[in-house]
């Protein structure tokens, strides 16, 4: 293969076009956006990521415009229960201000603009740490020291200012544009999609924060398609797990591959099976379809795969269907029933013996749910039965080569349990390599760092992406556009 040579993106990608992305009512017209940022086909150019100036445009129209995940009911478990949510300058206090009521407001004193909290806690009202000014939950003003010698400001001018907070399966979202559509309208179709999943009946089962030196978009990007796995991830294909750190051909060929679906803003790519069969392949993460890789013991592989995301990414399984997996082992699987298919029967009847809700998915709605979704603009959430893993990535001040990054893992609660809250806190390490999040994670977060390595070659112009597993990440730029240059 010849290496690329250096050429303007506009030279090397004259004619912008979707390739197989599906245009929608509302994007924008590509001379719309600025020659350098713009998206050719399947080619997104290395500006989007590294120059300060995009950044700054996304700082302005795209997290102002944008639904925010900002954070889970659970974390505002009391009255005055509140979390800060910061992004880039942005600083946000996300409040429960009453038993069935959440707020937001921008974290800035009304008299000369000090932060008035941080991190998270608890408060009866909020009390400006500089001059001693205080606001009910309400955000109504209730204590200015000498408040005659402020006679031309009204109680409502001096009102702490509110963002609109909206709530979808424990998720609470917020938005700094008041004209913004409902957030479920906005979401659409994850609510319906994900309804199976109960996320409402989920808790956290640990969130930890990093500071990655790459674009919030390079985070993401790693959690965006699963064309890296052989590359990076060959351990998923050996019953061992043995880390070599090549996948071999056969291996290569055992693939999953993963193509993308994409809705008018968020996206999603589903692991349908090795590529050779995939185009018969009607349903997605099914994991009664869980592929065995080769392995003639189909049990010992569907039964491994689980354990070992169990073990290593503490998440997407838990301890219960890692006893369903180890059950499976030596199960005598019915005939006509595959071993994914019987595992999934196994982790039923564990789920319900022990408390659980546990529905029926159908392979319909497997199939919908895709593997993982990108929800615009800065989430990945990944549907599944029991556990969900979530992302999130936020840019860390005004260097585009700087985010913070956090990974959490849901686990859905026995019925018992709705409603009970729990003690829970997020951890937050500098330096991923401190977190402990194991082989699956660290080897994404090694990529992260050095993609952004790499696109600062002047070799390299942008990336040049897969036109069926990577259109999950060209999606968020064509839905990006729509925020940034409509105006
Ligand atoms: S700056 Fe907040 S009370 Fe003065
Ligand atoms: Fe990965």
């Amino acid at each position: 293969m010849s290496m690329p040579q250096v050429l303007e993106p506009r030279l090397r990608h004259p004619a912008p076009s979707r390739g197989r992305t599906p245009w929608f009512e509302g994007d924008v017209a590509p001379e719309k956006v600025p020659e350098k940022y713009r998206l050719g086909r399947a080619f997104v150019p290395k500006t989007r990521y590294l120059d300060p100036e995009f950044l700054r445009v996304e700082l302005d129209k795209l997290f102002t415009r944008t639904w925010l995940m900002a954070c889970r009911t659970e974390e505002l478990p009391k009255v005055g229960s509140f979390v800060e949510y910061e992004i880039a300058s942005h600083s946000i206090l996300v409040v429960r201000t009453a038993k069935d009521s959440i707020g937001a407001y921008y974290n800035a004193c009304r008299h000369r603009g000090t932060r008035l909290a941080c991190g998270r806690g608890r408060v009866g009202s909020f009390i400006c740490p500089f001059h001693g000014w205080r606001w009910n939950l309400d955000g109504s003003v209730r204590l200015v020291l000498d408040r005659e010698e402020f006679v031309p400001r009204s109680d409502d001018d001096l009102a702490l200012v509110r963002l609109r907070a909206e709530e979808w399966a424990g998720f609470v979202f917020i938005t700094m544009d008041p004209g913004a559509m409902p957030l479920l309208e906005y979401l659409d179709p994850i609510p319906r999609i994900f309804a199976p999943f109960q996320l409402d009946h989920m808790r956290y089962r640990w969130m930890t924060g990093v500071l990655l030196p790459c674009n919030w978009k390079t985070a993401l990007d790693g959690f965006l398609e699963a064309y890296h796995v052989p590359g990076t991830h060959p351990q998923l294909f050996r019953p061992d797990k043995s880390n070599t750190h090549l996948a071999t051909l056969k291996e290569i060929d055992n693939r999953i591959w993963s193509p993308t679906t994409s809705y008018e803003r968020h996206a999603h790519y589903s692991s349908v099976g090795r590529k050779k069969q995939s185009a018969a392949a009607e349903s997605a993460k099914d994991p009664a379809r869980r592929e065995t890789s080769g392995v003639t013991d189909e049990r010992l592989a569907v039964a491994l795969a689980v354990q070992y995301i169990h073990e290593d990414m503490r998440g997407l399984e838990n301890e219960r269907s890692w006893r369903a997996a180890e059950a499976l082992k030596t199960a005598d699987v019915p005939a006509g029933t595959s071993a994914g298919e019987y595992y999934l029967q196994l982790y039923r009847e564990l789920s319900l013996a022990e408390g659980y809700d546990w529905p029926v998915i159908t392979r319909q709605q497997w199939a919908e749910a895709g593997t993982a979704w990108n929800v615009f603009p800065n989430t990945i959430l990944l549907p599944n039965q029991g556990s969900i893993f979530g992302y999130r990535a936020r840019p860390y001040g005004p260097d585009p080569d700087r985010c913070r990054f956090e990974i959490f893992s849901l686990d859905q609660v026995p019925v018992a349990d709705y409603g009970k809250p729990r003690d829970f806190r997020p951890e937050f390490f500098a330096d991923y390599r401190d977190a402990g999040l194991g082989v699956v994670f660290n080897q994404d977060m090694a990529n992260a760092q050095e993609v952004t390595v790499g696109m600062h070659s002047p070799s390299f112009d942008g990336h040049r992406l897969s036109e069926e597993q990577e259109m999950t990440i060209y999606n968020h730029h064509r839905v990006a556009d729509r925020f940034l240059w409509a105006d």
